[in-house]
């Protein structure tokens, strides 16, 4: 009998040490195999007198049901069932990837050249699309009868409203808020009522950019956007400003960078127009300042070689994963 009570506290705690599937596999066949601890006990029996057997047979079976039970029992701890050999679930196999989404080449490319900027302190500002012809136009010096104003360049709404054609709308919000010194960029959406082809869209992105100080000339505006060229293209790019027209700066020009053999018109820039000031009530005298504009899809097709512009738009995968 001391036998037996021995052997069931030596099991006990053995098997608190058994930390694994197979060792408690190992574990079971030590105590419960036909060779095993239990097993040589019950050997014994034939050795013990006939008044005693009862007793001892019966503690025998209860062992060997305790051993069974806490088997099992630590089996289910572990959570797996050795015996079940058919298990349907193999936890071995590499599990499904979650598909994990990407980030648009147009959201891609406008923080790309955010973060350009914001290097430069430039402060990334927020606009609207839907706004009012003051905002649009007026404000920003463009003429009542511009052709820009003809609905055939922009799409009104039915109340007097307009989707902006341009991220400039933003020049006039940010100054009739705040006073100089500011260095702000304003990506966004705008909309004009083109015909659609691979280089149009009736909505594509620009970022505008403007800043204002007291002495801010004409040279700032062609340091910054240099740099800004060769952040993004490389320090090779080459650059050329050619003389053009804007109503809200004054002088302005087209900027064209180097690309195969040629030149490939990038960007709208200029002083800002004294005219422009007075609209946010800055004094044109104290204050100057540049504005620029860019089209992000633009620079997104050139840097990514794409060819076709709806390519943006059309949503297919086979596309947006390339990116
Ligand atoms: N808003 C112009 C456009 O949509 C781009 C532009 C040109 C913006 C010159 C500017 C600028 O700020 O100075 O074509």
């Amino acid at each position: 009998m001391t036998d037996i009570d021995s052997l069931r506290s030596e099991f006990k705690s053995q098997l608190a040490e058994v930390r694994d599937p197979q060792a408690l596999e190992a574990f079971r066949m030590f105590y419960l195999g036909r060779k095993g601890k239990v097993a040589s006990l019950f050997r014994e029996l034939g050795a013990i007198s006939r008044e005693e057997r009862p007793r001892f047979g019966q503690a025998l079976n209860e062992l060997k049901e305790f051993v069974e039970a806490q088997i099992h029992e630590k089996e289910e701890s572990l959570g797996t069932k050795i015996t079940q050999v058919n298990s349907s679930v193999d936890s071995t196999l590499p599990g499904v990837r979650p598909r994990i989404g990407g980030l648009h080449p147009i959201t891609e490319t406008i923080r790309e050249i955010s973060d350009i900027f914001v290097r430069l302190g430039f402060e990334v500002v927020d606009g609207r699309e839907i706004e009012t012809e003051f905002y649009n136009f007026t404000a920003l010096n463009i003429p009542l009868d511009h052709p820009s104003r003809d609905a055939f360049d922009t799409f009104y709404t039915t109340r007097g409203h307009l989707l902006r054609s341009q991220t400039s709308t933003v020049q006039i919000r940010v100054m009739e808020n705040r006073k100089p010194p500011l260095r702000i960029i304003a990506p966004g959406k705008v909309y004009r009522p083109d015909e659609v082809d691979a280089s149009h869209s009736f909505m594509f992105h620009q970022i505008e950019g403007l800043m204002v100080d007291d002495r801010t000339t004409f040279s700032d505006l062609k340091g910054v956007i240099h740099l800004f060229l060769r952040k993004l293209f490389g320090n090779n790019i080459q650059m050329r400003f050619k003389p053009h027209f804007f109503p809200f700066t004054e002088p302005s020009v087209d900027v064209d960078i180097s690309w195969g053999k040629g030149w490939l018109e990038i960007l709208g820039a200029g002083q800002v127009d004294p005219a422009v000031f007075e609209v946010v009530g800055y004094n044109p005298k104290k204050v100057q300042g540049f504005a620029f504009g860019l089209g992000v899809e633009r620079i997104a097709m050139l840097k990514y070689g794409i060819k076709d512009i709806r390519l943006f738009f059309e949503n297919d995968l086979r596309f947006l994963r390339q990116f």
